[in-house]
């Protein structure tokens, strides 16, 4: 089993907090105020965003794990034996498994997450599950750098896994250049297996974020918990509302929590002023069109030589070949 690499040193919750708190106040004294998305996901977060997933009204993760498993004999073809796997952001490595029960023949599985508690339980996890799979986890930032572990014995090729449209989750730029880091790891004759959700009809879209039962509201809001939490803010999150909207022009949902009155919030000794209705940006979701992420693809070295799509057509999983 090699060393899990380190993203940051253990000691450094400090120098982490005083990150969250350097990029937390300057995104809110910038015009238009943002709120860095990744501060969704503490422990209250990571739940009420596995609540959102099982939601009604939230079709991709259903519509992406019946994508995996109908077609799941056509993606292990393409995959081929002697692969080593790597994921991008991991998690639980739910629809991974589906992967895995197709695959005797790994080379290895490389899962790659930034939560080193939740990586190394996962990872014990799936080498229970898969006694014969050589499971090498990596404790990183995928969006830095980090190396892929060494693996004894022969492998064919490189094949990525970015499952769950996290994709949509950067500016065009940044996905951009994001593809281009991932051909870089895949290598020559490389591959990545990328899950995209799809442009459709604006009221589903919208109904994806906006639930009845309030769970993506509180979820949104959490993220104004969190800093209470790690900076000493004092964010009221009764006089902050969620909004969510798609935005035809640019084909992506537009997270924000506006400030119901004004109203000026602490964090530690620095003071934020909110104006009433005023917003603070916290994420966006790009839905990509089939040509568009085509174009996007092919931007980074990247041809597109698979796509599956639900009958619906809501979710895409596409195999992209390094070209
Ligand atoms: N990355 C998820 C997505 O784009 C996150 C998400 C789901 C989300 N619902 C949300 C983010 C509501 C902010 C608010 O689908």
């Amino acid at each position: 089993m090699h060393p899990t690499q380190e993203a940051l040193p253990r000691s450094e919750t400090h120098l982490s907090r005083s990150h969250m708190r350097a990029e937390v106040i300057s995104g809110l004294t910038r015009r238009p105020k943002v709120i860095p998305s990744k501060y969704f996901y503490d422990e209250r977060g990571s739940r009420l965003f596995d609540a959102i997933t099982e939601l009604d009204e939230y079709y991709p993760t259903r519509t992406e794990q019946a994508i995996m498993e109908a077609n799941v004999a056509e993606m292990v073809a393409r995959i081929g034996p002697k692969s080593l796997l790597v994921e991008y952001g991991s998690g639980s490595s739910r629809k991974t498994r589906i992967l895995l029960d197709h695959l005797p023949d790994l080379a290895a599985y490389v899962p790659i997450d930034i939560s080193r508690e939740h990586l190394l339980r996962t990872a014990a996890d799936l080498s229970a599950a898969y006694p014969g799979l050589n499971v090498l986890p990596v404790c990183a930032d995928y969006t830095s750098g980090f190396a892929l572990p060494e693996v004894e014995g022969p492998i064919e090729r490189v094949v990525v896994y970015f499952p769950g449209s996290t994709i949509g989750n950067f500016e065009p730029g940044e996905a951009r250049a994001f593809l281009e880091h991932v051909a870089e790891v895949a290598g020559r004759g490389g591959a990545l297996l990328i899950g995209v959700d799809l442009q459709k009809d604006p009221a589903i879209i919208e109904a994806a974020y906006n639930d009845k039962k309030g769970v993506t509201a509180a979820f949104n809001k959490n993220i104004l918990a969190h800093i209470n939490r790690e900076l000493d803010a004092g964010f009221d999150l009764d006089r902050f509302g969620h909004l969510a909207f798609y935005d035809a022009e640019h084909g992506r949902i537009e997270m924000r929590l506006v400030s119901l009155s004004d109203q000026c919030v602490r964090i530690g000794s620095t003071r934020i002023p909110f104006r009433e209705h005023e917003p603070v940006l916290t994420e966006y979701s790009y839905k990509y069109s089939l040509e568009g992420f085509a174009a996007l693809a092919a931007a980074a070295e990247f041809e597109v030589v698979k796509v599956w799509t639900d009958p619906e057509r809501l979710f895409s999983v596409q195999y992209l070949e390094v070209r």
